[in-house]
Parts: C-alpha cells; sequence; structure tokens
C-alpha cells in the first residue's frame, strides 16, 4: 500500500537505500517529520507513532483512522474544477466541522500542484491546482486506510518531543525539511518550520537518543554543518537523487543526500 497523502520531499525514490539502514530487529517505530510516511506505509511495523508539526496533516490522518465514514461524506459532496479548488481552498479550516476540515485537506492535497504544502505568512494554504494531479479517495480506499491506520499513534509538534519519548530498543526514521544557511524561507511546510538553525538541536536529541540504547536514520541534504556536528561512529552513506527543487520549479536536478545512521555494525555491508 503506497502513502495516503501526495507529499513534497517524499524519500519514496530512495526507500531501498533508507530500508538497509533499519535495524533487524526494534521494538516501536517512530517518524516525527512523516508527512507521507512512505516508509511507514512501505514497511508497516506494527508498533508506530507518526507525528508532524503540520497540525491540518495529523487531523486528516486521525479523522481517516477514526471517521472514514464521515470523510467520505464530505468529500462525495466535491467536484473536481479549478472553481470548487478556490472554494475549497478559501475555507477557514477552524470554522468547519472535524470532517470537514479533514476532507478539505484531502481535497487540496490531491489536487494541489506537486502535493506541495505552502502557506503565507498567516498560515493560510496558498498552493494553486496542479495539472497532473491525484485522485480524491474513493470511500473503499478511506477504509483500506483506517484500517491499516489502527493502533497507530499521531500527534502533532515538534520533532524533539517525539525523539524523547522513545526508548531503549525503539528505532527512528528523521526526514526533516532540507535546508542550507542560504535557502529563503518560502513557506513551504508552513510557518516555524524546521530550518537550519535547528540542525544543532537535531544532532543533540540524536545523540542523547543514542546513549538511551536507539537506533535512528536520518535523511538529509549534503551538509558541512551536520557532518561536522554528527558523532564520528555514525555511518553516513551518500547518494545521488535526480528530485524537483524547491518543490515548484518545473526542472529537475540531481542533489546529494546524505543517509546517517547509528546501526553502523548492520550498514557497513552496503
Ligand atoms: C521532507 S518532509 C517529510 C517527508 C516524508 N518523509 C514523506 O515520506 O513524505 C518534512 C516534514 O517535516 C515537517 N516539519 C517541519 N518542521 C518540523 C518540526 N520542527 N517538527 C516536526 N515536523 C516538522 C513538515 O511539515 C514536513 O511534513
Amino acid at each position: 500500500m503506497g502513502p495516503l497523502f501526495r507529499w513534497a520531499g517524499s524519500k519514496r525514490k530512495i526507500l531501498p537505500h533508507i530500508k538497509r539502514h533499519l535495524p533487524p530487529i526494534y521494538k516501536r517505530y517512530f517518524e516525527p517529520f512523516c508527512g507521507s510516511a512512505c516508509l511507514y506505509f512501505d514497511i508497516r511495523p506494527q508498533q508506530a507513532t507518526l507525528s508532524d508539526m503540520n497540525p491540518e496533516l495529523i487531523h486528516a490522518y486521525l479523522m481517516v483512522r477514526d471517521n472514514p465514514l464521515q470523510v467520505h461524506d464530505f468529500l462525495s459532496g466535491l467536484t473536481v474544477s479549478p472553481e470548487e479548488y478556490l472554494r475549497i481552498r478559501g475555507l477557514d479550516e477552524r470554522t468547519l466541522a472535524d470532517n470537514e476540515r479533514a476532507g478539505r485537506f484531502i481535497y487540496l492535497n490531491k489536487l494541489c500542484f506537486n502535493g506541495v504544502y505552502r502557506t503565507n505568512l498567516q498560515g493560510k494554504f496558498n498552493v494553486p491546482m496542479g495539472v497532473r494531479t491525484g485522485s480524491i479517495p474513493t470511500l473503499d480506499e478511506l477504509l483500506d486506510y483506517s484500517k491499516v491506520l489502527q493502533g497507530v499513534e499521531f500527534l502533532a509538534g515538534d520533532f524533539q518531543a517525539i525523539v524523547d519519548r522513545a526508548e531503549e530498543g525503539d528505532f527512528i526514521y528523521l526526514d526533516p525539511p532540507y535546508s542550507k544557511p542560504e535557502s529563503r524561507k518560502r513557506g513551504e511546510y508552513g510557518p516555524n518550520s524546521f530550518d537550519f538553525s535547528d540542525i544543532q538541536r537535531l544532532v543533540d536529541s540524536l545523540k542523547s537518543a543514542e546513549q538511551r540504547g536507539i537506533s535512528f536514520t536520518l535523511s538529509y541534504c549534503e551538509s558541512d554543518a551536520l557532518l561536522e556536528s554528527i558523532s564520528p561512529d555514525w555511518f553516513v552513506e551518500s547518494l545521488s537523487v535526480r528530485r524537483h527543487v524547491a518543490g515548484f520549479h518545473q526542472h529537475r536536478r540531481v542533489v546529494g543526500e546524505l543517509l546517517i545512521s547509528n546501526r553502523t555494525a548492520e550498514v557497513r555491508g552496503i
């Protein structure tokens, strides 16, 4: 089963590489920058906590898990057209019922440009409709996702609180937004999204997790600042990946990406 949502920055293409960094056995799976959680949907661990600082995304997951029929009720009344897209985008999520709020998120996610989540300074979603878009999930699809997500814990918030919840024997996969010192904030992933200034906080929380007996794998763009701050014992794999750069550019570019993990013994055979 693929992910429920489209998401800019999804790691779908490099899943085979990421999977080679996973420990053979672990207790619980944590994904604190989950987005569309493509790794989770690929490996479907038994016990999982998925979290993200985007409250609309987490609310939509929760509603699909717990109330797929109500979400479908709302979605089934919508048409797919540029006029309807603008009407749904213009709705204020704070005034909507729970199923309408989730349905609005799903509708916009499926039809927006490249699965990008971008907001203006007021936190209002402002991505235009795409040309090659996804389709609105059917009732059967929503019911299937609901079944799969039973037992998954969803939390909205900053990554650090989630990393701190993990305990000995757990595994954490982290995929923060890529950010370089010169990056301009364009509102991708919403206000207060992770940026370059959070790298040290991220590395510190992973060092502390490692001391508690936790395994992790971190995806990030090539970054000297990151490589200088990590523990010398961590295993680093460099990849070249063809991507849409910054979500909105039409052209693709080969970018350098890193996979960093503390399971050195298992992955040295790569
Ligand atoms: C590159 S995307 C993750 C993509 C994901 N691996 C997938 O398969 O779709 C990064 C995610 O981090 C989230 N995010 C940004 N800043 C965050 C923070 N400080 N704490 C938690 N999540 C954050 C964004 O909302 C976004 O969904």
